[in-house]
């Protein structure tokens, strides 16, 4: 798959999760063959105002490569400012939010309240592309604000016509925020009225439910979130072919790949990551409550000892 001027080994993408997709989530992700990842959503406002947290989200290991960032932002010039900034310089696409349901970030007119305002969805992508040095923007959307108002189709076509190198949709309105079932079929329509590369997003978890999307909808990629926390080697299995995986090895990379944050940071975010990673597996309740009880790296540790090697 192509984006702009940046070709992709196949047409797998690990999607931005807020709290998730960190530098070792998405460094593990490529070693199972993620094309291409994201950052979580950065603020375009945090960058401009040099805030030091908004920077932290930032990091990225040499193996993500090409490499892509996520902004959020309303404001044309704030967005178009923050995509020029050196510190965003090393990446090779910029993606811009337009699909956050948080109430606070609806709030601001950001996320997925573009949504409602196609008219600033081409001026905000028109000011990123100009900003972009010919760098590929591409756009995260969803199906509409409301039910009532599926308008995915001519968003896409306001980000088409703001020069986006891609777009992709994730389907389901604002209002659905996370459950009920993905409307395929505004994926599809998408597809069918815009000419740059479309990924499909939504409730791929498996072989069959990415066979559908890429099936139904005619997507050139396909972009997996919730599917992937706890279990970077579904790239693998949606690849095909072999690979080996262990549990344990697995969460210990994880932690090693953080380690340009403080041990406190990376205890306490690696407890939300371990509860996904053991999920189903024997002892996970235990090594679930033994990890949130963790006041140290070496506590964390001690709890994953609990993991069984035979699966
Ligand atoms: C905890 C959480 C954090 C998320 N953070 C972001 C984000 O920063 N940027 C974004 O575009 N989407 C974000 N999303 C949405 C996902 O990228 C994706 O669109 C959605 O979860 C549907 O895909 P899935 O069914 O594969 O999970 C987030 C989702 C979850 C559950």
């Amino acid at each position: 798959m192509k984006i702009g001027s940046l070709e992709l080994k196949n047409n797998l993408l690990l999607a931005p999760i807020a709290g998730f997709s960190d530098a070792g989530m998405r460094a593990l992700c490529r070693r199972y063959g993620a094309a291409l990842t994201f950052t979580e959503m950065v603020s375009a406002k945090g960058l401009y105002y040099k805030n030091e947290n908004t920077k932290d989200l930032l990091f990225t290991h040499a193996e993500e490569s090409p490499k892509g960032v996520q902004l959020f932002g309303s404001q044309p010039e704030i967005v178009a400012y923050a995509v020029a900034m050196k510190e965003l310089s090393g990446f090779d696409i910029i993606d811009i939010n337009m699909g956050c349901p948080v109430p606070k970030i609806v709030r601001n007119g950001e996320g997925s309240a573009l949504m409602t305002d196609p008219g600033l969805v081409y001026e905000i992508m028109k000011a990123a592309v100009s900003a972009a040095g010919g760098r590929p923007v591409s756009a995260k959307i969803r199906a509409g604000f409301t039910d009532r108002d599926k308008n995915a189709v001519e968003v896409a076509q306001a980000l088409e016509q703001g020069g986006a190198s891609a777009v992709t949709v994730h389907g389901r309105t604002r209002d659905m925020y996370y459950g009920g079932k993905v409307d395929l079929d505004i994926i599809k329509q998408v597809k069918l009225a815009i000419k740059i590369p479309v990924i499909g997003n939504g409730d791929v978890t498996d072989k069959q439910s990415y066979l559908r999307m890429t099936e139904q909808c005619g997507v050139d990629g396909v972009m997996v979130a919730r599917g992937a926390i706890g279990r970077p080697q579904i790239f693998a299995e949606l690849a095909g072919g072999e690979f080996e995986f262990d549990l344990k090895e697995t969460i210990l990379t994880h932690i090693a790949l953080l380690n340009h944050l403080p041990e406190r940071v990376v205890t306490n975010n690696m407890k939300k990551q371990v509860a996904f990673y053991v999920k189903g597996r024997k002892n996970a309740k235990i090594i679930k409550e033994k990890s949130f009880a963790a006041e140290s790296m070496a506590e964390l540790k001690d709890a994953l000892e609990l993991i069984d090697r035979i699966y």
